[in-house]
This record gives structure tokens, sequence and C-alpha cells, in this order.
């Protein structure tokens, strides 16, 4: 039989009591995360989203709360009244905060009963915990786990932290809708079916973009929200198909009051858990990020700068490499700090890595008692130690090298970098090294299908000197040119987590129309796409810019946790699946009826 809880309150939480409550008389309620037998004491730790309190049945003082607290379990949710004693000496547990103390309990209210759990909760290393379909699929239970909710309550101090601050510099919060058009930020939209217009559709916003700028059309000035965006678009480690930003956007904004805003924003966030984040931010141009770190979102924190070897293997008779050097490529190499003692079998698994990431192979060169090589018999000794001169490597480091055209050598090059300090532990605990990446490319291009990308969004201004190149680009038809314009677009990246990126934007109606152009849009098409949005440009847009923070990525930064899906809720799986409600499922045939839509067979 169960209890009523009735109109009992609890007079402290489970992670409140100390010492200086000894003698009081409490209440309290939660969860039973263990229960200990011994005779004629019974030991229940009582768990709830503050903490652990142990409470004590004693069969002598209390016989009918003892025989009721020998029936409950794991998970059972209790409530109990009893006096705050101190723990005897030697039964004290330091790493408790309420470990000093213990409840002796007078009476025992069984609140619910609980079914055996599909997993443990209670687990003493990460490493110990029960696969993540199991736990998400029951993840209200994984949710119980002190370490995620602490993450939410990260989570929500820094939000309301974000609120006061915004509060603070005098922007309004504004909402936009969910059910929109398509805003293009280089994914697929999530799309609705309109049941009232048969055969049209919402697109839920990848992010609120052209309704923040549609704000400063308005004269709303200072706009931000914490919005929720939907990508479909294939999901990693760090990325879901539905998160939240901070959206930030100001009229009349320079990208120097944008970087102002972020660099009072972050360190105030950062404080939060005691760290402090350095202003201003240094700043690279993306060609430079690339060019030193082989990615766009550098991890500052250790050196492992790429290092140019081309000129080395200038005449080179080692074919590979000649061919490299003959079709304009690149030749470059990291050097790993005491890699001399990597094994085979972990250069084998390098070899592979760097294969995911288009790179043909991997040559190494080990300083160790000996010099060894896989370029020895290519190159003989001498040059040998001479590329690991230049690279900057003593005795007992390793020279990392791959030959190839110049994107694939920055992208696995700049990923082997991070995979090696991993694996090395070269990176050092408790630094954080934020910065701003800058003039970003306007322009991506796709060798699949022949054409020119945003690379940030179509709303993104360029360079003020850059722009005559567009109008060169497209109006008279030197579209190669294109790949050379630098846009005003920048992102905050700390510790190699790109946590924010925003841009100056287009305010001109004929520079928009020139990068619709660009981007290969016909006049019917972007009239058709972003009519409303190119009248809403004449009609006195103010010159404006802004930025958006991923709320999941910033604590990833924050916290050096490196699975979004530990930092929000109710998380998606790398399939885009909730295994908890099985989204996405199936509809009536009622349904799509009213919705007029039929599936075609594959
Ligand atoms: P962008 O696409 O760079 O810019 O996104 C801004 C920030 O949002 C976070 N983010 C994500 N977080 C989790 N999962 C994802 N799939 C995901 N995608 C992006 C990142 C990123 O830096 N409208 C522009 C902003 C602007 O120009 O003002 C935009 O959305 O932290």
């Amino acid at each position: 039989m169960l209890d009523n809880l009735g109109n009992l309150e609890r007079t402290h939480s489970c992670g409140q009591l100390r010492t200086e409550n000894v003698g009081q008389t409490v209440t309290v309620m939660g969860w039973v995360a263990r229960r200990r037998d011994f005779g004629p004491l019974t030991f229940i730790d009582l768990r709830d989203r503050d903490g652990v309190t142990q409470v004590v049945f004693n069969e002598e003082t209390a016989a009918a709360a003892h025989a009721k607290a020998k029936e409950v379990r794991g998970e059972y949710v209790i409530a109990v009244t009893g006096e705050v004693v101190l723990r005897e000496e030697g039964r004290r547990n330091p790493k408790l905060a309420t470990g000093e103390v213990e409840v002796s309990a007078r009476e025992i209210l069984v609140l619910n009963d609980a079914r055996t759990t599909p997993f443990q909760l209670e687990v003493t290393s990460s490493d110990a915990l029960a696969s993540e379909d199991l736990r998400l699929k029951y993840r209200y239970l994984d949710l119980r786990r002190p370490q995620l909710q602490a993450n939410l309550r990260l989570r929500h101090r820094v939000v309301a932290e974000i609120r006061g601050y915004m509060n603070e510099q005098d922007f309004t919060e504004i909402e936009t809708p969910i059910l929109i058009k398509s805003t293009p930020e280089g994914a697929r939209d999530y799309i609705v079916p309109s049941r009232i217009q048969p055969g049209k559709f919402y697109a839920l916003p990848q992010s609120p973009q052209l309704f923040k700028q549609l704000c400063m059309i308005a004269g709303l000035d200072k706009y931000y929200q914490i919005a929720r965006c939907f990508r479909d678009e294939d999901l990693r480690a760090d990325r879901q198909p539905e998160f939240t930003q901070l959206d930030v956007e100001l009229s009349f904004a320079s990208q120097e009051i944008v970087y102002r805003l972020v660099e009072g924003l972050f360190p105030r966030v950062f404080k939060l858990l005691s760290v402090e984040l350095e202003t201003p931010f240094p700043r690279m141009t993306y060609a430079e990020a690339m060019r030193r770190y082989g990615s766009d979102k550098p991890d500052l924190r250790f050196e492992m700068e790429l290092q140019d070897l081309t000129r080395e293997f200038e005449g080179t008779a080692f074919a590979p490499f000649a061919a490299v050097i003959e079709g304009k490529g690149e030749i470059k190499g990291v050097v790993a700090r005491g890699g001399a003692n990597l094994s085979r079998k972990a250069l084998d698994e390098l070899q592979e890595f760097v294969k995911r990431y288009g790179a043909n192979a991997l040559a190494w060169i080990k300083l160790g008692d000996e010099t060894s090589s896989s370029l020895l018999k290519v190159l003989g000794p001498e040059a040998t130690e001479r590329v690991a001169a230049a690279a900057g490597a003593a005795k007992g480091d390793a020279v990392l090298i791959i030959a190839g055209k110049a994107k694939v050598v920055a992208q696995s090059l700049g990923a082997l970098r991070l995979e090696v300090a991993r694996r090395e532990k070269l990176i050092p605990a408790n630094v954080y090294r934020p910065l701003w990446v800058t003039e970003f490319p306007m322009f991506e291009f796709n060798e699949d299908d022949g054409r020119y990308y945003a690379m940030h969004h179509p709303f993104t201004s360029p360079l003020d000197e850059d722009l005559p190149l567009l109008k060169r680009a497209v109006e008279g038809d030197e579209t190669e040119l294109l790949g050379q314009l630098r846009a005003k677009a920048y992102d905050t990246v700390v510790n190699g987590v790109e946590a924010a990126g925003g841009s100056i934007r287009i305010h001109q109606r004929e520079v928009q129309g020139l990068v619709f152009k660009a981007l290969g849009l016909t006049q019917e098409k972007a009239r058709e796409r972003f009519g409303f949005f190119l009248d809403a440009l004449e009609f006195g847009t103010p010159p404006h810019g802004g930025i958006a923070a991923g709320i999941e990525r910033l604590l990833m930064a924050m916290t050096g946790i490196d699975n979004i899906r530990d930092l929000m809720a109710f998380p998606k799986t790398a399939s885009a699946a909730d295994l908890m409600i099985d989204a996405p499922g199936e509809v009536d045939a009622k349904q799509l009826e009213e919705l007029k839509l039929k599936f075609m067979k594959d």
C-alpha cells in the first residue's frame, strides 16, 4: 500500500543538511538511491536534485519505520521525517556535502514504488555507463544522474546570465515564428505540410536570420532571442537537428560593436564556472587560421602549428610528392612533441585516420635514438634529418607529413593535429583560449555541382574593398573571382569549438541582388523565395549586423564536454531519432488524406 503525501512539506532538500542542523526535526523527500541493511539498522541514501542525504532507520527506536524501510527498493519515492544527528566518527563521508550528518528516521511515507531500472543509475565512472541508446530510450531515468542534472542547471544559469546581460545592454527579446519559409543556412529544411492549403509547406527555421533582419528594417534596433533552430543535416558529436541559439541583431553595427558585445558577454558567462576570459579576444583571419592550423576553428590551447615543407621537397625523385608539387599542391607537417615513441600500430591508426579526411597517405619521421622514417629509403638519411629540422622537430619528437591539394592537406592535417594532441595528452586542462576568426570567404566552390555557395549565408556583406570584385564577377562574367571575395563574417571560437558565428549584412538592395545572382538564383527564383525580403530592403534598411551563439556549443566550450547530447534535456540520436518517444513516427492514413499526401514507393 502506498502512502499519500497529503499536506506534508519538505523542510530541506537532500543536499542541504549540515552539522548546524543537528538536533532539528526535518522532512526530506526523494528517490532511494541505495538501501543497506545491517540487522537492526537500515540505511537509505535519499537523492533529489540537490544531492544525497543518508537516512538511518533504527529498529529499536522506530520499529514501524524500520520495518517499512526494509520494503523499499531502488528508485522508490519516499518522504522521511526524523532528527538530524551527527554521524559516528569513521562513518562520515567527506565526499558528500551532507556527509557529516544523517537523518534518524521517525516516520517514512512510501509515496511510490518503481520497477527495476533497465540500467544502473549510479556509476563510478563514465566507462561504466550503459549504452547510450538504452539511456536515451529511458532518458527520464538517465536524467536522474547528478552529472546530467548539473549540466542542465548550468545551462539554465548560462541562459539566465545571457538574458540579464542582453537586457542590461538594452536589447529587446523578440519571438519570431517557427512556421515559416526556408531560411538558408546551408542545411536542408524540416518541412511541415499545410492542411488548409494542400500541396503547400512551411519550413522550420534553420535560424531566425531573415526575421531578425526584418526587425532591423522595422526599426527595433537591438534584438535578441533565445531561439530554437532546426537543421536537417548529417549529425556529428557537436551537432543536433534541433538546437538553441542566442540570436542577436543590431542596427548601425560595425564588426567592432559586435565584437565588443560578445567580449562583454562571454566572460560573464564563463565566470559562472570561475573561468576568467581575457579580452579583447585575439583575431585571426580565416586564411591565417587555415594556413597555421588547418582549421577555421583552431584550438589554441596547444601549438603544433602546420609547417609548410613544400620547399624541402622541391626536385624530389619521390614520385608522389613530385606530382603534388607539379600540381601546385602542398606538403605540410606537424611536430608531435615526444612522438618518437609512437608505435607502429599508432602510426597505422593515424594513417587510417587521415584517409577519412581525404589524404592518400601519412608520411612520418621519428627522431628517436636513431632516426626512422617512412621516407628514409626515398630521401636518404641526410634529407630526412633536414626535413625534420625544417619542421622544427627535436630529438624525441615525430613529424607527421601529408602531401596533396591545399584543401585536403589543411583538412586532414588539421584533424590529425587535434587527434594526436588528444591521444598524446598534449592539451592542457583548465586553459581557455577564445579568438575571433575573421574575413571568411564569401563563397565556396562546390566541385560536385560546379557552383558557388555562400559560406556563411547569402545575406552576409562582402568586405567594402572586395565589393568591386563582386560587381566584376557577376556583371563582367568573371565568375572565378567569386572565390577571392572576403566577407564581413566572423566566428567566435573557444578551445576549438565554434561557439558563435555572425556577420555584417547586406543592407542595399542592389548588392543583395548581385549576391543572389552570384549564387545562380535567377531573378524569378530570387523573387519567389525572397521577394518579401528584397521588397523590405527597398524601404530604408539601416546598416545592420549580428551574431548567433549556439547555447550547447557555448556549454561545450565552458565544460569541455564533447558530447552535445549531455548538454540538453531530450536530445536526438545520430539518425535524428528520439528513442524515448519513438520519433519520427508514422501518421494516420486519415491525417495524410487531410493533408492530401501520398507516399511514393522507392
Ligand atoms: P551559424 O549557422 O553559424 O549562423 O550558427 C550559429 C551558431 O549556432 C551553433 N550551431 C549548432 N549547434 C548545434 N547543432 C547544430 N546543428 C548547429 N549549427 C550551428 C554554432 C554556430 O556558431 N543566422 C546565423 C547567425 C548570424 O549570422 O547572425 C547562423 O545561424 O555555435
